[in-house]
């Protein structure tokens, strides 16, 4: 039996809505088609949420936003790649619709973390909405392996809305006027979405113009300054006494023991930091640079809680120890292109490889102290390491390019290493930095500071 009753689908080309087939199957274009539109939803979801993460004020939300930019990110991934088994237009090939990122980017420009929050648990339960109503449009045969993507999919969405809801009540406040600014912008948020779905539908009366702005200013996303302030983790404040900051006694209360390499690990929401501007900033690369930049963000926050969870483990309080913030000091329209293929190098082609032999030479050493833990924490860190160094060489070259420089991933390395010993001042000339810099244990030892294993 054929029944037959018209099914709405966006169509990507001109974000309307088309109801062609007036049956109630959806052929398999029509499917990649919603599967499209869910992509950009997730992936517009997970750079908004990247973007603010710098602007978040506590450690702990701050994670939190991170785990959400990670996980929205693996369902664009999810999507992604079923969308490629399907016929249609490859995903590779579109950017986001531009009336979804306008949406999403107003919806951004929050006057605080908690009206952020309040506006992201609004297009969170649009989201949830919307993957709903595409689920049980599908043939439980025709379809199952989309309806097995949805689910595993679906498997976060009851610890996201709670998560969400959980830090929109952290956030909140007793003082009225925070309360009226967070339910003015959560009204806004609502707002945008109805204008959206009213101009998708082309549903008569709708409004074309989007809904005014409130009169706010936006505290987020990309802060020129990271937000992080608290006095349990004290910021550090460079001191040129010192060619590293590792170096500066001031930073750590374990300078003269292998139990650093937990600070080290711990003082990594800096460079998590630092990848949440390359992900917002990093435009039209290849979505598999974004899945890979997600992995690497998420890992380095997972770094930092391992670091200080072990050292809290060990009796000693997150305030003995300093912290960077991973911020870049300027706006970003006032940052030069040259900053995030730069940083992203330095992270990828100095600090990760040089930090290996640190932290093979820590596990071996935990192990003879009876520290289990300690030792597992620095093979996972190695583990994860190794990958990061591979995404540096695929995607560093690709950034370069991006900004109108062709570089290759051996030149790239090369010029992060002289870089480095230049700023070290390690190098009398050019020609003594490149010899330096060829030297790699050599140059490690220099861009890092040594351990003290043999004490615990
Ligand atoms: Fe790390
Ligand atoms: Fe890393």
């Amino acid at each position: 039996m054929n029944e037959h009753r018209e099914i709405n689908i966006m169509d990507q080309d001109t974000g309307k809505i088309r109801s062609s087939q007036l049956t109630r199957y959806l052929r398999p274009k029509d499917t990649a088609m919603a599967l499209t539109a869910l992509f950009w939803e997730e992936f517009e979801l997970s750079r908004a949420v990247f973007g603010w993460m710098p602007a978040v004020k506590e450690f702990e939300t701050k994670s939190q936003t991170a785990r959400f930019g990670y996980l929205h990110n693996r369902h664009a991934k999810h999507l992604y790649e079923r969308t490629s088994e399907l016929p249609g237009p490859s995903l590779e090939k579109q950017s986001p619709p531009t009336q979804l990122r306008e949406a999403f980017e107003r919806c951004s420009l929050a006057p605080s973390e908690s009206a952020f929050l309040a506006g992201y648990g609004v297009m969170l339960q649009r989201l949830y909405h919307n993957y709903e109503r595409l689920q049980y449009k599908l043939d439980p045969i025709l379809d199952a392996p989309t309806l097995d993507v949805l689910r595993i999919i679906l498997l976060d969405r009851q610890p996201m809305l709670t998560g969400a809801h959980e830090q929109i009540f952290f956030a909140g406040s007793d003082d009225p006027n925070v309360s009226n600014e967070v339910a003015m912008w959560r009204s806004y948020v609502e707002q945008v979405w109805l204008h959206v779905d009213a101009s998708v539908t082309g549903k008569e009366n709708a409004s074309l113009s989007w809904p005014t702005m409130p009169d706010v200013e936006a505290f987020g996303p990309v802060p020129s300054v990271s937000a992080w302030n608290e006095e349990r983790f004290p910021i550090h404040i460079f001191n040129p006494q010192y060619k590293t900051a590792y170096e500066d006694p001031s930073m750590s209360v374990l300078h003269d023991s292998i139990k650093q390499m937990h600070y080290i690990n711990a003082t990594e929401m800096g460079a998590a930091e630092s990848l949440c501007y390359l992900y917002y900033g990093a435009q039209q690369l290849p979505k598999p640079f974004y899945f890979d930049l997600a992995r690497h963000l998420w890992d380095e926050v997972r770094h930092c809680q391992m670091g200080i969870r072990r050292l809290e483990q060990m009796g000693y309080s997150t305030s003995q120890f300093k912290y960077f913030k991973g911020s870049p000091g300027k706006g970003l329209q006032d940052l030069a292109a040259e900053w995030f293929p730069d940083m992203y190098a330095s992270l990828t082609m100095v600090a990760e490889p040089c930090s290996f032999i640190k932290k093979r030479k820590s596990a071996e050493q935990f192990w003879q102290f009876d520290d289990a833990l300690s030792a597992i924490q620095c093979e996972f860190d190695m583990a994860d390491e190794r990958m990061h160094v591979d995404f540096g060489k695929t995607w560093g070259p690709e950034l370069y390019k991006q900004i109108n420089k062709i570089i290759t991933a051996a030149e790239m390395s090369e010029r992060m290493r002289i870089r480095r010993v230049e700023e070290l001042g390690a190098a009398a000339t050019e020609e003594e930095a490149k010899t330096i810099a060829k030297n790699f244990p050599g140059f490690c030892g220099l861009s890092t500071v040594e351990l003290n294993y043999t004490k615990y």
